[in-house]
């Protein structure tokens, strides 16, 4: 499958895995830890490099499966080692079993699916009737394409705030993210993702909108208003029985 993300993967690994992103280490890594059974069977969608589950491996003894269409991601998850086991594959049609795993992960892997109906029919058909979906997401609302701080120096005295995108129109962008680094990005309004996942049989249950960590803050010291603009949205979803 050519994807930006078999040659992009190198920036990927650099910049936002081994220690080396504080939004992973700080808060990222500890949400998932917290919403998974030790001992517990785990597809890990969208795997990347493995952090997500290598630590469910090497933290609660669990038994994962991470799945990723891009090679050089599969390719350096290989190396990397730690436990899991790897597979290519993209969200909407999952290599494995049906009703064969008690919880699913999936970590900043949705902005990027082009068909969220039937990678959320995936999730759905994959986990045990009672199982553990576990959803992580740039904001929806305030992390829309066109989002952003605004200095605004024509007033006096001058204003800072946050600008936030069209919501409510889905949207597929092109984001430069670093110099040479384009990555495709799908914007949904959240009432989309909630409902499709409720029409396949997922429950929420809980939902966090957690402040950006200290790591990051420390990072952006311009925006003392940061603390309270979430760029993180958890969902945790049970498969009905
Ligand atoms: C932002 S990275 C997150 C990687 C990993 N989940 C983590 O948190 O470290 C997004 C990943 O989603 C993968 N991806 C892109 N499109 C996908 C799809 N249709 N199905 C599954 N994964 C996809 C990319 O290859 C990339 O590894």
């Amino acid at each position: 499958m050519s994807d930006p993300w078999d040659s992009h993967a190198q920036w990927w690994q650099e910049e936002f895995t081994d220690g080396a992103d504080p939004e992973y280490s700080e808060q990222i890594l500890p949400l998932i830890e917290s919403g998974i059974d030790a001992g517990s069977t785990v597809l890990d969608i969208g795997t990347g490099e493995g952090q997500v589950a290598r630590l469910l491996v090497e933290r609660l003894g669990c038994e994962v499966i991470g799945v990723d269409p891009a090679g050089a991601q599969i390719a350096e998850a290989e190396a990397r080692g730690g436990g899991p086991t790897y597979l290519l594959g993209g969200a909407d049609s999952l290599p494995v079993p049906s009703a064969a795993f008690d919880s699913a992960v999936a970590c900043l892997v949705f902005e990027h699916i082009g068909d969220v109906d039937a990678a959320l029919r995936e999730v759905a058909r994959i986990l045990k009737p009672g199982g553990t979906f576990l959803f992580l997401l740039n904001h929806p609302l305030l992390q829309t394409p066109d989002s952003g701080w605004i200095d605004d120096h024509m007033v006096d005295p001058p204003e800072q705030y946050w600008q936030i995108g069209p919501y409510l129109e889905e949207a597929e962008t092109v984001e430069q993210v670093q110099k040479g680094v384009f990555i495709t990005f799908f914007h949904r309004p959240l009432s989309r993702y909630l409902n499709t996942a409720f029409d396949v049989g997922l429950s929420l249950t809980r939902m966090e909108e957690p402040s950006p960590p200290q790591g990051f803050l420390e990072r952006a010291p311009e925006y003392p208003a940061a603390a309270s603009i979430p760029r993180l949205l958890f969902l945790r979803f049970t498969k009905i029985d």
